[in-house]
């Protein structure tokens, strides 16, 4: 605009310089009294353009600086607005912050956290399902097995998860407690280094026909002395591949850490699960999960119980839970 406007007012002196050139060669012949009325008169036209070059200039001046302003006032404007949202949004975490801390989900009163789904049991509820123990652990209740009460520390379904982890996993523990997944040797140790619990192990195989093996002391030690598992008192229908083949007082492995009594590794040998291995085991609950391969699996790599089904037999669902 303001380049528009320089130029406009370069025209209009050019226009005017070449006029006044014409009016001087135009008639050379007139009397000197007319050349003087018309030399005053183009002096007064030149005045007369000088000061409508001058307005013009003051003009492109004036929108000059009302361009400049304008543009600061924008980039202000731009400011606030950057500052405006940067606050709102600010305001927004805050709320959503204090509504997480003032109002939990659920505003009905929740009952005392009990220390496993026995406690659980006794005090009334009866419907299998993920709870939270006292110690803050959640767990997955089987409160319809053999009287319920049971908390479930490892469980295959559908080969969801793979178990196929590291000494550390199998510390932490990992998958989804609705579905499968194993507890974490940590907490099981917790648990059971608190009072005596005895194990229950239910299997199932892909005609729907089910087993258990249930062993009246269970007991799993601290992470130094390998989670080493104590174990005995073997009663059930699956036959006993827990302590036949001694894995009492066995400590754990994993892919990542061989703790097992023979020269080759075990857990990577077999299935590349976690588990408590001799030379190596007779179950295999952490094994892979091969589907339904009946009789001929992969040998001593699915999820085997051999005193049922065989080593070639991957099972279709196995859980492990304990109760006092
Ligand atoms: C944004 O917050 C600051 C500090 O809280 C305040 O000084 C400023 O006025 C706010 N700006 C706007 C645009 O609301
Ligand atoms: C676990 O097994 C799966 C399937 O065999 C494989 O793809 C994956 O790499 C394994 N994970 C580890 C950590 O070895
Ligand atoms: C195990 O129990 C100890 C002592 O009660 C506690 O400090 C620790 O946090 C517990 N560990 C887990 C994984 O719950
Ligand atoms: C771990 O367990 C072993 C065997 O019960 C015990 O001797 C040792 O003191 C325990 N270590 C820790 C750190 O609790």
């Amino acid at each position: 605009m303001a380049t528009v406007l320089l130029f406009a007012v370069f025209l209009l002196s050019a226009r005017f310089t070449a006029r006044a050139q014409d009016s001087t060669t135009v008639s050379p012949t007139t009397s000197t009294a007319a050349f003087g009325q018309q030399l005053a008169e183009t002096e007064e036209n030149m005045g007369r353009l000088q000061n409508q070059v001058d307005r013009l200039s003051s003009m492109v001046e004036t929108l000059l600086s009302s361009v400049d302003s304008l543009s600061a006032e924008l980039s202000e404007e731009k400011n606030r607005r950057a500052q405006l949202e940067q606050n709102l949004t600010q305001e927004l975490q805050e709320t959503q912050l204090q509504s997480q801390r003032c109002c939990p989900a659920s505003t009905t009163p929740t009952p005392p956290a009990e220390a496993d789904c026995a406690a659980y049991k006794a005090s009334g509820q009866t419907t299998s399902g993920v709870y939270t123990l006292s110690s803050g652990v959640e767990v997955y209740c089987d409160m319809d097995t053999a009287e319920g009460g049971w908390t479930v520390i490892q469980r295959r379904l559908d080969g969801s998860v793979p178990f196929n982890r590291t000494w550390e996993e199998y510390k932490q523990g990992f998958g989804d407690k609705d579905g499968e997944y194993w507890l974490g040797n940590e907490d099981i140790h917790n648990m059971t280094s608190q009072r005596n619990y005895m194990l229950r192990v239910d299997l199932v195989d892909w005609e729907s026909q089910t087993a258990f093996a249930e062993y009246s002391t269970f007991r799993v030690s601290n992470e130094s002395d390998g989670y080493r598992l104590h174990i005995s008192g073997y009663s059930g229908d699956a036959g006993d591949a827990m302590t036949r083949h001694s894995l009492n007082g066995r400590m754990f492995s994993t892919m990542d850490r061989d703790n097992d009594d023979w020269s080759d590794h075990c857990s990577q040998e077999y299935g590349q699960g976690g588990w408590w291995f001799q030379r190596c085991s007779q179950s295999l609950l952490n094994g892979r999960y091969l589907g339904n391969c009946r009789d001929s699996c992969s040998h001593v790599q699915g999820v085997v119980w051999y005193h049922w089904r065989g080593w070639r037999y991957s099972l279709k669902s196995v859980s492990m839970k304990i109760r006092p």
